[in-house]
């Protein structure tokens, strides 16, 4: 058989590689209770005192886009997540935490005995733009409110923070908001007990960035924020989550990722630079935070961004990614792997290998067809998918009875231009905006256990993919088909170019 040879490569290298669970950027990642986690927008760092990684973040729930609070969840491998409630709850009536406020983009950093807690406190119509603060003597809290304020009499939106390891100093990063005075980005130093702002470190001046964050290597720090586009999805589709006054420029619609670089947070400042290969939008996220794990063997660079989906806040799902440094070129670029094994303790990661099934070997159904598309693999795409007649299939694929990240390779091309407002092309969707088109995806024929898969946005000819948890028969003759379910307004599934079936976790 065809298969043979290689099947048992993979069964000696899963065994081997399968020491840990994976990380898989942009799936749906569950804590341990099974519920999926829920911390947009956050923070995560290894505690000296518990000897875990703690990740603080927004917390939303279905139906509800702020005023969640912030939740906190524990690892020791940055894969498995223990979830510990709320570490930060919203006080009702309070003039600064209370439900209807705007709690944004939390981090914590410890100093002189507590844990302080910083994140972007706003009222609803971003009218405030203050940074809050709470402590607690215990890292996952519950924390206590302490104040919130201007820092050094300006504005603040979006919010970063950053640690340096070389002397412990700590620095707010700050957007200062939309209004044409301000669109700056600033770094500015705390206090010895991060409790206040000291100065303005630098002011990266009119680039109009946000979602600041900042990665160090023993010569060079690296500055990484996202584009604001003016983009405002603008239909009787897309709930306006915010007040339409700019937030909805981040929600992943056409967003690039840009890095600064300097030898000294003082600059001066390069030129920014696209961290992620052209026109993938940073793999369809935005820079949230970064964590370096300083191994026992080797220092790995972690970008930590979040893919919003303005259609399903609380479906927001998180993309970390490897970052690749180069100090001696000045040069950062963030790497796409589907599944990697990272060890947190030698700071050694790798990528899992899986096993590629193409378009060009899957069958087609109803009006799918097969089209020539020079940038897809063997120079065709699975195009026409559409609800459940019209499908196609990829079979012969090879399980283990357990469950594995199966990653669908797609383009969806369909936020090409600004909706309905003016000056802007509609998309191809009966001219309503759409973020996403969702595509079913059925194993073995079973249609009682419709898995749904979320297709974000590409652009023409970027093909990128998204992962699925599968339990596929052991053996190798499951077949996985793939519909159209919806895409808010029809039954359109993304075009498909290849799968890939990664080995189980153990
Ligand atoms: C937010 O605060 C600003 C400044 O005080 C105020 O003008 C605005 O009305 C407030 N918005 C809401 C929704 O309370
Ligand atoms: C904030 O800083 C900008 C320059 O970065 C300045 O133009 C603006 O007046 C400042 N805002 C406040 C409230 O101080
Ligand atoms: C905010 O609270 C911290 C911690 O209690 C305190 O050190 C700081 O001085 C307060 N800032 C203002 C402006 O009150
Ligand atoms: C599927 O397609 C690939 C690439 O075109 C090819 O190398 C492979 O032999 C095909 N496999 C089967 C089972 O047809
Ligand atoms: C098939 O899709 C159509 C919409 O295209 C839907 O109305 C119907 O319920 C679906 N059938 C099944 C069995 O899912």
């Amino acid at each position: 058989m065809r298969f043979t040879f290689a099947r048992l490569i993979v069964l000696c290298c899963w065994a081997v590689l399968a020491t840990a669970k994976y990380i898989v950027p942009g799936a749906r990642w569950h804590d341990t209770d099974g519920n999926l986690i829920s911390a947009h927008a956050g923070s995560v760092s290894f505690d000296d005192a518990t000897g875990k990684f703690w990740w603080f973040g927004e917390y939303k729930v279905e139906g509800q886009t702020e005023g969640g609070g912030v939740s906190v969840y524990s690892s020791e491998d940055l894969a498995t997540w223990a979830y510990h409630g709320l570490a930060l709850e919203p006080i009702e009536g309070h003039p600064y935490i209370s439900p209807d406020m705007i709690i944004q983009r939390p981090k914590v950093v410890y100093s002189g005995g507590q844990y302080h807690m910083w994140w972007h406190a706003d009222n609803s119509s971003y009218g405030l733009l203050l940074q809050g603060l709470a402590t607690s003597p215990r890292v996952g809290g519950t924390y206590t409110f302490a104040n919130a304020t201007s820092p050094l009499g300006n504005w603040s939106q979006d919010f970063g923070l950053f640690t340096d390891y070389k002397d412990g100093r700590s620095y707010a990063l700050y957007s200062n908001g939309d209004r044409r005075e301000a669109r700056d980005v600033y770094i500015a130093a705390y206090d010895e007990g991060v409790s206040a702002l000291e100065g303005v470190v630098h002011r990266f001046d009119k680039y109009d960035l946000e979602a600041p964050c900042i990665v160090q290597t023993e010569s060079s720090y690296y500055a990484l924020m996202s584009h604001k586009t003016g983009y405002r999805p603008n239909s009787p589709f897309t709930e306006c989550v915010f007040d339409c006054t700019g937030k909805f420029n981040n929600m992943g619609v056409c967003v690039d990722v840009v890095a600064f670089r300097a030898d000294s947070l003082a600059g001066p400042w390069s030129q920014p630079w696209i961290v992620a290969p052209l026109n993938t939008r940073g793999f369809n996220s935005q820079s949230g935070y970064t964590l370096t794990i300083r191994g026992t063997k080797k220092t790995t660079y972690l970008y930590l961004g979040d893919q919003w989906d303005s259609n399903s806040l609380w479906e927001s799902r998180y993309i970390w990614l490897p970052m690749r440094i180069d100090d001696e070129n000045k040069d950062l670029q963030i790497e796409w792997h589907d599944v990697y094994d990272l060890d947190v303790k030698t700071g050694d990661w790798k990528p899992v290998k899986g096993e590629t099934y193409f378009g060009k070997n899957a069958t087609t159904n109803g009006n799918a067809f097969k089209q020539e598309a020079n940038f897809a693999s063997d120079g065709i795409i699975l195009t026409g998918i559409y609800g459940n007649d019209s499908t196609v299939a990829f079979s012969g694929i090879k399980g283990t009875g357990k469950p594995q990240w199966v990653s669908f390779y797609y383009q969806n091309t369909d936020d090409m231009g600004f909706g309905d407002q003016p000056g802007g092309s509609p998309d191809r969707i009966k001219g309503a905006w759409q973020l996403r088109r969702i595509s079913s995806v059925v194993v073995n024929g079973d249609e009682a256990n419709v898995q749904t898969l979320f297709q974000r946005d590409t652009h023409k000819g970027i093909i990128l993919s998204t992962p699925l948890l599968l339990t596929l028969e052991e053996g190798s003759s499951n077949t996985i088909t793939v519909g159209g379910l919806s895409n808010g307004v029809d039954y359109k599934g993304a075009d498909l170019d290849r799968i890939i079936v990664y080995p189980p976790e153990l």
